[in-house]
This record gives C-alpha cells, structure tokens and sequence, in this order.
C-alpha cells in the first residue's frame, strides 16, 4: 500500500492499516510529519466549533473526540513512551460585546437542540473559571468535553509509532500518480523511482487534487485556506495564566487561545484564500495580538516565541472526502479543512477498515469522494 502525503492523516492511516497487518506500506513525502498539524493550535474542540449544516460532520468529530484518548495511549505505547499532550481541559467560549453575545447564545442554542454538553455562562461565571480573562465579556459558553492535543508531539509520535510498525517513510515527492487499464496502481517519484502497490491513498491535504496523472473528475479542488498561529509562553510564575482552552468571538472575528501545560500558549488564527502562500504577514500577526489583547489584556506581557502559517485543506462542502475514488486502487483521505487533528483517530480507523476490508464504514458514507458528482446519491438527497 502507498500513501502520498505524510501529514497528520497519511501516517495515521498507514500506521493503524500496518497495525491491522497491511504489508509493504509507504508513505511518501519530502518532509514526514509536516503540513498543517505542524502549525495547527491542537485544539479538539466539535461542540465549540460547530457550524450550522454541518451536523453529519458533528457526528465524525464527536466520534473522533470520544476516541482521542484511547488512540493517544496505544499511539504513546506503540512510539516507545512518547507523550502526544492530549489533556482534558475543556474549553470556554466567550463573546466580548452584545452583538458576539447574540451570535454565542445562537450556538447555544442550536447545542441545545442537538443535546450537546454545553452550560451558558455569565461575563461573572466566565472570569471566575478564567481570571485572566477581560472584564468587558459578556457571556460565555463552557464544553467540557471539548479538548486539546500538542499537534507537534502527535505527529513526532505517528512518525516513530510507524517506524516501529514496520512502515516506510520514504522521503520523496510523488511527482505522478501511475495508472494502468483504469486503475491506479503506484506513483513517480521525484527521485525518478517509481514505487507500485495495489491500493494508492491519497493524503496530500491541499495538493491533492494537483497530483499529475489523476485522471480528471477524480476529485474535487480542495482548496489551501491559509491560517496564521502565534505561540507565545507563559514564565512559570504567571501560570496558570490560562486553564482550559478559550475561544472568542471578538467582534464579531473568531479567535482562540490554545495553553499547554509546559506553557505553550497558542493563539489562532487567522482565514484566507489566497493560494498556495504561507508567509506571515504583520497584517496577520497584528489582527491576532489586537484580538487576543482586547480577550486577555494580559497577554502582552508574555514572549512572543513563533510566528507560522499553514494551509488548510477544504473540500467543496469542508468535509473530508474518505474511501474509495471513483478510480479503482485510488483511496481518499484528505480536505479535512480546520478538523484535521480532531479527525486524525477516527480518520485513521475508517480509512484502514475500508483499506483492510474493502468495506466503507457507516459513519464513512456521507463522506465519501463521489458524493460531488451529480450520480451521487448523497448529491442527489442534498439537491
Ligand atoms: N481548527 C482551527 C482552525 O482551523 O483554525
């Protein structure tokens, strides 16, 4: 089995299938371990970043939820004692004038409606969970089961569990997908070797879609989404400056504010559409630090670590596409747009199943890749 792209999602596939006993699995990439998780805050948060319309990816994500812990004690086991940071913290949403107070009591409601673990909270209630937080917040919201996992630490462990499974990661660029009497049955390499196997996953996040020799109509464009993320740190004698996760809308803009127990404060992020670019812009850095100023007044005071961006993978609908392709041996796993640490468990698990089985599991069917065109069933019911 070869996996193009070795992300968050490529080595978690490759890790669990060769878990399941899938032989002779590579993993392709330039650089393992890379791409938006390597950016992205951790925070696992379905109940706190729920759209409305997107109840059947409410599903996965509170799926992968409920399986994160489990996944990150096998996944620590399998990588010799490695620590992936997932902690339960939960996560408080807070909204700074009235206008974000309305939009926060909407989601409220709609959590209620759903039957979803949510409780409303005074600006009061808010400050007491959160002392740092700004006098001026007007309402908040409390999850307490949404999250948090170190996206850093995660994938340093998927690269480490996969070495121990007998995966190859093998440091390459997959220059062409190889397809022979309609089905796809390796890749090109950048290092002019050409690697073959029966069943080609496709993981590539934001370049998937780019790969030459897919055939067209294949995928959809998934398009880059750029995000900027601060990390910031909190000097022992300020902790604990934040205890749960905390995101905001900070008229009417959202941010987050991701603290980590080693005092890693992560702050997030900005969204654009502008292509393939991930330079950090002042523009960038200036919109987060104004925002999370106005949140957590405090914040100033603390070193400004890092700066980064990355690319995030959107599907047509934000959902990622999952299983089969409508080419033969060509399996998808990639758009997982702004939930691809969240789905990264639950990703894994039906991915490989499908990949062992040759079977789609239930909670797979709303998303699979054909689900664009217009013969799709799925199409159809939404049309
Ligand atoms: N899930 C957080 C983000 O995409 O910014």
């Amino acid at each position: 089995m070869l996996v193009i792209g070795g992300g968050v999602i490529g080595l978690a596939v490759a890790w669990r299938t060769a878990r399941r006993g899938a032989r002779n699995v590579i993993v392709v990439d330039p650089a393992h371990g890379g791409g938006a998780a390597g950016v992205a805050a951790g925070m696992l948060a379905p109940v706190t970043e729920l759209q409305y319309g997107e109840e059947p990816l409410l599903r996965l994500g509170m799926a992968s939820n409920e399986r994160y812990e489990a996944f990150a004690a096998e996944l620590s086991e399998a990588s010799g004692g490695l620590d992936t940071g997932y902690r339960r913290c939960g996560t408080i949403a807070v909204a700074l004038d009235s206008d974000d107070r309305e939009e926060l009591r909407e989601l409220y409601a709609f959590h209620q409606r759903l039957g979803l673990d949510s409780t409303w909270l005074t600006g009061r209630e808010a400050r007491r969970l959160e002392p740092m937080l700004a006098p001026a917040v007007r309402g908040a919201l409390h999850a307490a089961d949404d999250h948090q996992v170190d996206p850093r630490r995660l994938l340093t462990a998927l690269v480490a569990a996969c070495g121990r499974a007998g995966v190859l990661l093998h440091r390459a660029e997959a220059v062409e997908l190889l397809v022979e009497d309609g089905r796809a049955t390796g890749a090109r390499l950048s290092t002019d070797e050409t690697v073959t196997a029966d069943q080609v996953v496709l993981a590539a996040g934001p370049h998937s879609h780019r790969l030459p020799g897919l055939p067209e109509g294949v995928l959809p464009a998934i398009r880059p989404v750029k995000g900027q993320v601060l990390r910031l740190h909190v000097p022992e004698a300020y902790r604990p400056f934040l205890s749960r996760n905390v995101r905001a809308v900070v008229r009417g803009r959202h941010l987050y504010l991701v603290p980590r127990e080693n005092g890693e404060l992560v702050v997030g992020a900005t969204t654009e559409e502008q292509g393939y670019d991930t330079t950090v812009t002042a523009g960038g850095v200036y919109e987060l630090l104004r925002d999370a100023h106005e949140l957590v007044p405090g914040i100033t005071e603390l070193p400004l670590r890092e700066t980064s961006a990355g690319l995030r993978p959107g599907s047509p609908d934000n959902a990622p596409l999952l299983g089969p392709t409508p080419l033969p041996g060509l399996v998808a796993s990639t758009g997982h747009y702004r939930n691809g640490v969240l789905l990264t468990p639950v990703t894994a698990d039906l991915v490989s199943e499908y990949l062992v089985t040759g079977e789609v599991p239930e909670l797979a069917r709303p998303f699979t890749p054909t689900r664009f065109s217009s013969e799709s069933p799925v199409a159809k019911a939404s049309a």
